[in-house]
């Protein structure tokens, strides 16, 4: 059998990670500063995570959801703190996509609506309703065209109004920062709005963290730099740290029935323990903080940089424009300086390194983009 050829791949095969470095096949080691799409938080093979691991493989790996888990409610009480949705409850899940569709169905039983408001550029992930979610028509085959969504532009709120005003619309999910699309968000204004026509239109708010949640924005979610609550906050990615694993927090006004939500290997003992260990590894070494003091500094040193035109986003997830191809630029980091970046269209290179870089892996990215800059610049 061969592999499904469906994946754009750089011809680099990375058998190794420790920390905020990777290493390839031939024994050369890079800085990742992308975390396979966002999703290393803690760092690779971070050593409590990996002796909390070892010690669920040999207890209980799996066993589904028929029967009680402790594991669950410990992950429920301390994502209940960490990130202030203490009175809220926990479904667990095994991906982003899995998590945004559940949130949707979510809603949909409970106000019997079935449109979805989303924002232009969103990214919801793969499956039928998080992809007709997600308006770029290259990834939508027609299986699942008839899930009605429909798309404003963020900060639009006029369209906000027009649209929830309506009340045909189950929910308004919402990016707390777009990741895919090149790292936007909504001002606090329209959030605000958001939440308080959901509000009185019945609709639920959703919050897709699943890629500028679990830390990476400086705060535990970005919509809390809002000051907002959502109904529904979708998470994954850095939940795991590599472990897949997916949740949805869903405020406690909203009932569901037993049977409505489910899954088989949601929630199971290893998902559980991967998912507390992060949490446990981001208090102890107060992550969230370092997220937030080292991403404002590298926003800094960045501005800095002539060919720069705009940096966005807000603590590990930043999103940087140049007045030259940031194409080119993150195939120099790569080659060059053996640096992992990430891109979103068209142009923008995506920073989603582990939330403990520190001041010395800051700098070399520094150096090493000064000097990327400089070399596409001469060769165009
Ligand atoms: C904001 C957002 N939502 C949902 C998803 C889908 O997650 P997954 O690939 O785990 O299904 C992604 C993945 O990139 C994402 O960035």
């Amino acid at each position: 059998m061969k592999v499904l050829d469906i994946y754009s791949q750089y011809p680099i095969t990375l058998v190794k990670g420790q920390g905020h470095t990777v290493t390839d096949s031939s024994g050369t080691e890079y800085m990742d500063f992308y975390g396979g799409h966002g999703v290393i938080s803690i760092g690779h093979s971070h050593p409590d995570y990996k002796a909390a691991l070892t010690k669920q493989l040999g207890e209980l790996v799996f066993y589904s959801n028929a029967f009680i888990n402790p594991l669950q409610y410990e992950l429920a009480e301390k994502l209940g703190k960490i990130s202030g949705y203490d009175k809220a409850n926990l479904f667990m899940a095994n991906s982003g996509a899995e998590a945004n569709e559940n949130a949707v169905k979510a809603a949909s039983f409970i106000n019997g609506r079935k449109k979805v408001l989303a924002i232009s550029g969103a990214f919801h992930g793969r499956t039928a309703g998080a992809v007709a979610m997600t308006n770029n028509p290259k990834i939508q085959p027609p299986f699942g065209s008839n899930i009605e969504v429909d798309f404003i532009a963020f900060s639009d709120k006029q369209a906000l109004k027009k649209h929830l005003e309506t009340k045909e619309y189950t929910a308004f999910i919402v990016e707390g920062i777009q990741g895919v699309n090149g790292i936007w968000e909504g001002d606090t204004d329209f959030w605000k709005l958001a939440r308080e026509l959901c509000t009185t239109t019945e609709t639920l708010l959703i919050a897709d963290e699943i890629q500028s949640g679990y830390g990476r924005s400086g705060l535990f979610f970005a919509h809390q730099y809002h000051g907002i609550v959502a109904d529904i906050v979708t998470m994954a990615k850095g939940m795991g740290n590599g472990f897949p694993v997916g949740g949805l927090i869903i405020s406690d006004n909203l009932k569901l029935e037993k049977g409505m939500l489910g899954t088989t290997f949601g929630g199971a003992q290893l998902a559980c323990t991967a998912a507390i260990s992060v949490i446990d590894v981001m208090q102890h070494e107060n992550l969230i903080k370092n997220t937030a003091t080292i991403g404002n500094y590298l926003i800094e040193k960045i501005k800095q940089i002539d060919e720069v035109t705009e940096v966005r986003g807000r603590g590990l997830m930043l999103g940087i424009e140049f007045s030259i191809s940031g194409k080119a630029v993150r195939t120099a980091l790569i080659n060059n300086y053996k640096i992992i970046t990430g891109f979103s269209a068209p142009e923008v290179l995506r920073l989603l390194p582990p939330l403990n870089i520190t001041k010395t892996e800051a700098d070399a990215f520094i150096d090493a983009l000064k000097k990327a800059v400089n070399e596409v610049k001469a060769n165009s």
